[in-house]
């Protein structure tokens, strides 16, 4: 029964990952909506990627925020060897996360999980323009701005999009505009109606979609039944390099309709 169920999830990955046409589908039993331990799975199984993965020298990885993400960096463990160094960097400005998920929380954590360094970036969300252009001539922020573009790894989850725009405070007004482009999935502070076509985006400094097409490793962890229609939506044009780290319920939700 083992090996049979072993042969179906590697036939259930090789699908998921042929129906999206990216590199990889990696895909744990169960379901993260009920079950935590699924959720430390993925960190296991985004650790194990990363280790495999990421090549001998300066790794340069930029990380997005969400309750997935927070909880997958506290499941990563050593990665550093003596000639391979990583260092975490926040892929975006703040997109009005609360601060234990935010993506400089996620990657400070990464980064001492793992054994390597971290850079935050101190950007408040709300800022006259003037401010703001001025703050971004800071060396301090210039110095991260210019190591999240060079960053060679991207890890991401994925949301669904009024429950991402509800939880980040956005308004009224937005979220109404939201449900009018029929917006499903959010990413990056990027929205996404069904077809994966761009219908929003929050206006942020970092990485925007389209640097990280060069990006040559990105993993994006994201699971649940009620994340299928979600995760359906952003994959369909995701970076074709793209490893998608899931489970099974929603692995199963997104396939059954075909
Ligand atoms: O961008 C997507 C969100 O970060 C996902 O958030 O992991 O809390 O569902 P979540």
């Amino acid at each position: 029964h083992l090996m049979d169920q072993l042969f179906g999830m590697d036939r259930l990955e090789r699908r998921l990952a042929d129906y999206f046409g990216i590199s990889r589908c990696i895909i744990t039993p169960g379901d993260s909506d009920r079950q935590e331990k699924v959720i430390e799975e993925f960190g296991h199984l985004l650790w194990d990627a990363l280790n495999k993965q990421l090549p001998i020298g300066e790794n340069i990885i930029a990380v997005m925020g969400g309750t997935t993400m927070a909880n997958v960096a506290e499941n990563l463990s050593i990665l550093e060897t003596h000639n391979r160094h990583n260092m975490f960097v926040p892929a975006r400005g703040g997109i009005g996360e609360y601060v234990n998920v935010q993506a400089n929380s996620v990657s400070a954590v990464m980064a001492m999980r793992t054994r390597g360094n971290y850079r935050s970036l101190f950007v408040p969300e709300q800022l006259s323009s003037a401010t703001y252009d001025s703050l971004l001539q800071e060396p301090s922020i210039l110095e991260v701005l210019n190591l999240i573009s060079e960053a060679n790894c991207v890890i991401h989850s994925i949301g669904r999009a009024i429950h991402m725009a509800a939880r980040r405070k956005m308004t009224e007004k937005e979220l109404l505009m939201l449900k009018q482009k029929n917006a499903v999935a959010e990413s990056f502070g990027y929205f996404f109606n069904e077809s994966g076509e761009i219908v929003y985006r929050i206006p942020r400094i970092g990485l925007q979609l389209k640097d990280i097409l060069n990006i040559p490793y990105i993993f994006a962890v994201a699971g649940g039944k009620s994340k299928a229609k979600a995760i359906h939506a952003y994959m369909k044009n995701a970076p074709k390099q793209t490893w998608l780290i899931t489970d099974e319920a929603a692995a199963n939700e997104i396939l059954k309709g075909l």
